[in-house]
């Protein structure tokens, strides 16, 4: 791991069985908190992309939103919403998939992607990797190509990059 990645990896709390028995849960708040680590999180994340000329940024309901924004701010570009159900107030498409622990479904607006844009996804973190690939599903149903996928943490041992293999992942901060 980089020395960002170890750096950034003292401000992740693991807190086990939550919310579940048997899951090891990482949480991100201690980072996100701290405005020095938030802020190196943002530059690193950022400026893996930095060459691909995004046109747009979207995170997936709630962390991904903390972590989007200011990626897309930092490249220059907007930022689009997924949500979870019942959120949004326009013609939207919708998905279901699969969690670590659950079943969820996300939404996005019809209009939100536009044919051949380029799409970067940003989350707080890869876990089995479901919901990356449902989100990029989405996104390439409207017509988007997603160029590129980051996440501040990867969780390597639930293998999300075995259901990303088409698409270049980048994560800070690998716990294995
Ligand atoms: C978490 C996390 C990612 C996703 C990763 O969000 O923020 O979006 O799970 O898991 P996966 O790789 O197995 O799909 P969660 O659905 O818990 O929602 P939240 O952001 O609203 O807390
Ligand atoms: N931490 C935070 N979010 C998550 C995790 C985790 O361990 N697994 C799936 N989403």
């Amino acid at each position: 791991m980089s020395d960002l990645g170890a750096y950034l990896r003292r401000y992740i709390r693991d807190i086990p069985d939550y919310p579940t028995k048997g899951v090891v849960f990482r949480d991100l708040t201690p980072l996100f908190k701290d405005a020095t680590a938030f802020r190196s999180a943002i530059d690193g994340l950022s400026g893996r992309f930095r060459d691909l000329k995004i046109d747009a940024v979207v995170g997936v309901e709630a962390r991904g939103f903390i972590v989007g924004a200011p990626v897309a701010l930092a490249l220059g570009t907007g930022f689009v919403p997924i949500r979870k159900p019942g959120k949004l107030p326009w013609r939207k498409r919708s998905t279901s998939y699969k969690l670590e622990y659950g079943v969820e479904s996300m939404e996005i607006h019809e209009d939100a992607i536009s044919s051949g844009q380029k799409v970067l996804l940003v989350d707080d973190l890869l876990a089995t990797g479901g919901t990356a690939r449902a989100a990029a599903k989405l996104i390439e149903e409207m017509g988007g190509t997603v160029l590129g996928m980051g996440f501040i943490v990867e969780l390597v041992y639930l293998k999300g990059r075995d259901m990303l293999r088409d698409y270049r992942v980048e994560s800070l901060v690998r716990i294995e």
